[in-house]
């Protein structure tokens, strides 16, 4: 019974370590506004770069979108992020694109 209690508790510490911490989230949510809404708008909707907004990520693969952000798209205005977003970061502002 105790070490079941256990387990449950590993993993759902597991399952919350690559939540960004608060203050990186408001990070995250920010450089959404400034740096990728330079090109995809605020609310993405699209501009330079095609609309971010539920509707359209609705058909897209994490793996598609993450390997977009974390190496952008050779050939396009797409930059890699790779440098200043973890894939875990990444995953998270999709997480936020998917529900805004
Ligand atoms: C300098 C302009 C520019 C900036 C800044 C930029 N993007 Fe992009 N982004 C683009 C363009 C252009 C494309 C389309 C590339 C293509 O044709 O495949 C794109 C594509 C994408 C895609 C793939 C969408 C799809 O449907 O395949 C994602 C996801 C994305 N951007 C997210 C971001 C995020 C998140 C940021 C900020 C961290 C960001 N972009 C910043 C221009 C930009």
């Amino acid at each position: 019974m105790s070490s079941r209690w256990l387990l449950l508790g590993l993993l759902s510490t597991c399952a919350f370590a690559d939540q960004p911490n608060p203050q990186r989230q408001q990070e995250l949510l920010n450089m959404l506004k400034h740096d990728c809404g330079s090109c995809h708008g605020l609310p993405p909707k699209g501009g330079l770069g095609p609309s971010l907004m539920p509707e359209v990520l609705a058909d897209k693969s994490d793996a598609l979108l993450i390997d977009a952000i974390q190496n952008g798209r050779t050939g396009t205005a797409m930059p890699p992020w790779k440098n200043f977003l973890t894939v875990d970061e990444t995953a998270w502002l999709i997480q936020q694109l998917r529900k805004r």
